[in-house]
């Protein structure tokens, strides 16, 4: 039986792909002010904006590849049952052959109508406003925006409760209740943490920092891993 990895990236892991971050100096939320593009308030007053910044954010996403922190990520797959939580809508996991990828921020090549919920489509091009789905409702970006619940976030905490081993990459881990799942790993349990800038945690037993660009430090993180088979 192999050991359950459970993996939590954040936008940190595709900064090298060139995909920004949100909270970097160069980053997303420099540009553009959060409650204007993701909110369900910035939705109701201005949609044609919130969808022209989701409409960037596909192709940039389209254009991007997976870099070799995603690669050797599904690499992994060979040693653990490795299962990744990202809070990224980017698809950079699949493409480099990670098969359990739980998107908690949902994802960018999907799309939604704004009454159903459970109307969900494949997108690759840019959404238009009067773009609607089989229920008359305007189609949106199936993300989860801030104020609006997380629906995968029950399966979120019990993958984590039940890791053998937890690693955490290139989150700010400032964004609840995503950055709160570290808490519902097992104390004895061992965990990493990737990031150019380590973020501040508070009373985690066994973790081990690892203060670099994530596709230097998944090298360093592969070597820590194979003690751990
Ligand atoms: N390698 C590793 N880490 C990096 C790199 C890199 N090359 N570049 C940046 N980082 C780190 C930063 O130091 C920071 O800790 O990635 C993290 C990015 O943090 P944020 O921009 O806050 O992104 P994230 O934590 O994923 O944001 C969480 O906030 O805006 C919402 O819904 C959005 O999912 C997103 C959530």
């Amino acid at each position: 039986m192999q050991k359950k990895l459970v993996v939590l990236t954040g936008a940190g892991i595709s900064a090298e792909s060139g995909l920004k971050t949100f909270r970097d100096s160069d980053g997303l939320w420099e540009g553009y002010d959060v409650n204007e593009v993701a909110t369900p308030r910035g939705w109701r007053k201005n949609p044609e904006q919130v969808l022209h910044f989701y409409n960037m954010r596909r192709r940039n996403v389209r254009d991007a590849l997976p870099n070799t922190a995603h690669e050797e990520l599904a690499r992994l797959e060979e040693y653990f049952n490795t299962q990744i939580i990202t809070q990224n809508i980017d698809d950079l996991h699949e493409r480099a052959g990670s098969t359990q990828v739980l998107h908690l921020h949902g994802e960018i090549f999907k799309m939604r109508s704004e009454l159903d919920d459970s109307l969900v489509y494949p997108i690759r091009d840019d959404i238009h406003l009067g773009d609607k789905g089989p229920d008359g409702g305007q189609l949106r970006p199936h993300i989860v925006w801030f104020e609006e619940p997380v629906p995968l976030l029950a399966d979120a905490v019990r993958m984590v409760h039940s890791a053998d081993i937890f690693v955490i990459i290139g989150t700010s881990l400032t964004v609840y209740p995503a950055a709160g799942l570290i808490d519902f790993a097992l104390p004895q349990i061992p965990k990493f943490i990737i990031d150019k800038n380590i973020p501040h945690t508070r009373g985690i037993q066994n973790l081990y920092s690892i203060q670099k660009p994530a596709t230097e430090g998944m090298q360093e993180l592969k070597e820590q891993l194979l003690k751990h088979i």
